[in-house]
């Protein structure tokens, strides 16, 4: 895609579609966001959007779906099996993702449900770059166990790294000769891995890692989710691509997984998600478990409508100018916020921006939750609803003691050409003026804890009146203004 570059030779990223449906906004006075939060137990996955100005939770579901998207879910064909739309979907994921079979699902952690159920026992290791919660659970709800093996290099905030999400090629052979391949059903690659900040890995390292499944004899899966971005970024930084289109990228990297799985609420800016693969055994493994968990083999669970869009939106995913515009406004707030010297994980990646709670609160110990306070408090005072990618995030060991996350994060997700730039521009705002007044925020504490993915509904509490604080300083500043 060539650069569009303005004269004042500011960069800025220039929107290359037009809004034409809108939904607004609220942005509520802050002593009913302070309310909020006591409702939602400090957890801004309890919050509802009527309180949320700009809702930076996540990019899952919330991309912008297009009029072709819109227009093709007309046309669904409504049948329990031998749908026309799903053929039409079949035939999408053949030409994108270059895989033969495709098993329906209702979203990317149901295919994490039937992989583990498929492959994973008591005993197995799964070697990934690094785990998402909803895979890492599947896989110990089945009596398996995780290993991450990232270069130390994925650790550092402050990086000019380009593929903080490669896979450690040297740890992984080491691993696969303590366990033997016989307890490692599959090896798993995460594009564009989310919890480390949004992070790619390179073709090259790929290719390593599948070298070593031959090798071994061990199955390589490819979590596909966030594949167009990793692509985009591969496109972007890795000289041997610097030509190539994005359907090329893609098809290079699906060709070299076995098994291809993703969450359509990402990649396709829909709703489902999908197993595929181009070996029938592979298939045969898991097809029955589709009627029995999902629904019957030409739906998985997914509407017919969201499979006309699912469709469409796959072969969106091979048009730079769709898939550009996150990680360019990622790029955008990242660097703005880094010019602020608000520490932001760098370099910039894909789905969000990925803020430093771990510095910015130093003085909140992570058994208080240094990014859920953090998380709680930029709610407090912008309306800003981000996500917390920390230790609440974590689950508890197998004896129930805490186990800290590698990094503690604020992520503020920007979906696919769905804010605008001045909204941008007061997202930057907000954080500073909070980067500023850092030393306001406190802890909290759990006060409903549940066993399983805490960190959806878990409710905590402030160890002190640090929000009332706060909110102090936020009218002392900003006198009247919401
Ligand atoms: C990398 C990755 N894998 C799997 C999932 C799970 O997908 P879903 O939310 O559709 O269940 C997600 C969701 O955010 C994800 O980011």
């Amino acid at each position: 895609m060539q650069e569009i570059k303005f004269f004042s030779g500011e960069n800025i990223p220039l929107e290359l579609h037009k809004t034409r449906i809108v939904q607004k906004l609220h942005l509520v006075p802050i002593e009913r966001r302070l309310e909020a939060l006591y409702e939602g137990g400090f957890n801004t996955f309890r919050l509802t959007t009527k309180d949320v100005f700009l809702d930076m939770l996540t990019d899952s579901g919330t991309n912008a779906m297009s009029d072709e998207q819109l227009s093709a879910m007309m046309r669904a064909d409504d049948a329990y099996a031998g749908s026309q739309s799903f053929m039409r979907l079949q035939k999408a994921v053949e030409d994108v993702l270059g895989k033969k079979y495709y098993l329906p699902v209702h979203q990317g952690r149901a295919a994490e449900n039937i992989l583990a159920k498929a492959y994973v026992k008591s005993g197995s290791l799964i070697p990934m770059n690094y785990h998402f919660t909803t895979s890492m659970a599947h896989i110990t709800e089945h009596g398996g166990k995780i290993v991450e093996l990232l270069y130390d290099e994925a650790y550092v905030i402050n990086s000019e790294h380009p593929f903080k999400g490669n896979m450690n090629i040297e740890k992984l052979e080491e691993i696969i000769r303590l366990n033997t391949p016989k307890n490692i059903p599959f090896i798993r690659m995460e594009a564009s891995t989310n919890l480390i900040g949004g992070q790619p890995f390179s073709v090259k390292n790929l290719r390593d890692v599948r070298a070593l499944a031959d090798k071994y004899g061990i199955r390589l899966v490819l979590d596909a989710s966030l594949l167009g971005e990793n692509a985009y970024l591969v496109l972007k930084r890795e000289e041997e691509f610097k030509n190539s289109s994005l359907g090329e990228i893609i098809k290079t990297m699906t060709d070299l997984a076995d098994i291809v799985y993703f969450s359509a609420r990402k990649l396709s800016s829909s709703r489902g998600g999908g197993i595929c693969t181009n070996d029938i055994g592979i298939y045969r493994e898991m097809e029955a478990l589709i009627p029995l968990y999902e629904g019957f083999l030409t739906y998985g669970g997914i509407s017919v409508r969201e499979i006309e869009s699912m469709a469409v939106g796959l072969y969106e995913t091979l048009d730079e100018t769709v898939i550009c515009q996150s990680p360019n406004y990622i790029e955008y707030l990242v660097n703005a916020l880094d010019k602020k010297g608000v520490p932001v994980i760098k370099p910039a990646g894909v789905l969000g921006a990925h803020i430093d709670a771990m510095q910015i609160c130093s003085h909140i110990p992570q058994s208080q939750y240094p990014a859920g306070s953090l998380a709680a408090a930029l709610y407090l005072i912008s309306g800003i609803r981000g996500m917390e990618r920390g230790s609440v995030s974590n689950q508890r060991d197998e004896y129930g003691n805490e186990t800290y996350a590698d990094m503690e994060l604020v992520r503020l997700a920007i979906p696919r050409r769905v804010f605008t730039l001045s909204q941008i521009k007061y997202v930057e705002d907000r954080v500073h003026w909070l980067y500023l007044n850092r030393e306001l925020v406190g802890g909290l504490k759990f006060v409903y804890e549940p066993p399983v993915l805490r960190f959806f509904m878990g409710g905590l509490e402030p160890i002190n009146d640090w929000p009332q604080k706060l909110m102090a300083k936020f009218k002392e500043d900003f006198g009247d203004s919401l």
